[in-house]
Order: C-alpha cells, then structure tokens, then sequence
C-alpha cells in the first residue's frame, strides 16, 4: 500500500519524508488555508520536495468549464501535479475532458461506491473515499471503502482508491486489509503507526540492561 501524507505543512511532509516511506502528497482547500498560503504556491514548494511523485491539489471550480481551466492550470504547476476535483456532476465531464488531456484526476468527497463508480467510468486516476467523515455521521465508511475496493478490483478500471479523511492508526490498518491502493494519512496518525508502548519498554530494558555490565553508551 502507498503512503500519502495529508497535509500542506512543509515541516510534516520533510519530516515524513525523511522516513523514507512517503509515496505522494495530498492538499486541500482547507489544509492549504491552515498554512496561510495560497494552492498554487504551496503545490509548487511540495511538488519540488516530492520530485516524480504526485501531489493533489484541489480545484475551487464548481461547474465543468473552470473545474477544466482551473486544472489545467494546477497541472502546469509541476509533471508530478494532479488535479483534485469534489464530487458532483460536473466533475464526470471535466475528469473525462481532463484526463484525456493525460492530467490525473483524484476525484475527493467520496462518500459512497456508488460515487467512485461513476469517478473512475469517468477517466479518475485516483478516487478518495472519505472514512472518518462518514464515520461522524454514525454511517459505516469501512464497509463503504471495503465495497469501493471490491468493485475497483472486480472490473479493473486502473482507478487507485486513496483512503482518506483518516483519523486514527485502525483506519489504516483496515484499508492495508482491504487491499486499498493507498492511504493518506496526517503527521499525528503516522506518528501513532510508528510507535508502541512495548516497543519503549523493549528499548529501555535493553539500554538499561546494557549499562549494567558496560556503562553508559
Ligand atoms: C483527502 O484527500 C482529504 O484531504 C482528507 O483526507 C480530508 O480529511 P478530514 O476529513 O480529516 O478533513
């Protein structure tokens, strides 16, 4: 499974970078507006970081003509740029438009199979089902992605699910399950991947047990 951080926050993504396990990058309006910039400029400053692998970056377009414009411009940023489009129905015409044109779209806001479906018959290179959302309704988002990654495997469109609106270390260990393509994750859900309370101790009692003979190291 690929590993996409969520986030517009260059300190997280050079941190988790530095882990060498990042695979891509993806923004959001409202990520981006926590940083107090701009998209284009924060996609540009992350698309340099990442060099070849993708970052997401969401158009404010809301009908099929500026989704276009909007994304043709996002793509220019960077070869390594896809466009971010939210899910409604201009978004099918101008990921079909978009995506012949060879820009990837990550089509976001998806809430149900049904919804990815029509994504990925689209043209979608990424579709992004939102867990955590769909969980604070009282609503079921595992089974939705787990329904999303039967129907994306029974008919093979070359669409890859990105699990996102991820809230805690479950959300990714059932996505790996489920054989989803990728996850993307904020810094503070990686943090938690990395760590384990029997890890620390393992580590302490070796420290301790070493210094015993030989001193401190
Ligand atoms: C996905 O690409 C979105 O940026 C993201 O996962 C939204 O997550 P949230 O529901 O925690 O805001």
């Amino acid at each position: 499974m690929k590993i996409f951080i969520d986030t517009a926050n260059l300190d997280q993504i050079k941190k988790i970078d530095s882990w060498g396990i990042l695979d891509g990058v993806t923004t959001n309006p409202s990520l981006v507006a926590k940083e107090g910039t701009d998209t284009p400029t924060r996609v540009a400053e992350i698309a340099k970081i990442l060099g070849d692998r993708p970052v997401s970056a969401e158009v404010m377009a809301l009908d099929a003509e500026g989704m276009i414009a909007e994304g043709r411009e996002l793509a220019k940023i960077a070869p390594n740029v896809n466009v971010k489009l939210p899910m409604c129905e201009a978004t099918l015409k101008a990921t079909k438009v978009l995506s012949s044109e060879g820009i990837d779209v990550n089509v976001t806001l998806i809430f149900s199979p049904l919804q990815a479906l029509l994504a990925a018959k689209a043209g979608a290179r990424y579709v992004s089902p939102f867990i955590g959302r769909l969980e604070d309704i009282g609503d079921r988002g595992n089974d939705m992605l787990a329904e999303t990654v039967n129907i994306m495997n029974t008919y093979g469109f070359g669409t890859e699910i990105i699990a996102a609106s991820i809230r805690n270390p479950m959300h990714v260990l059932d996505a790996a399950q489920m054989g989803c393509d990728i996850a993307t994750i904020p810094a503070n859900v990686l943090e938690l991947m990395l760590k384990h309370p029997k890890t620390d101790e393992g580590i302490a009692k070796f420290v301790a047990d070493y210094e015993k003979v030989n001193g401190k190291h």
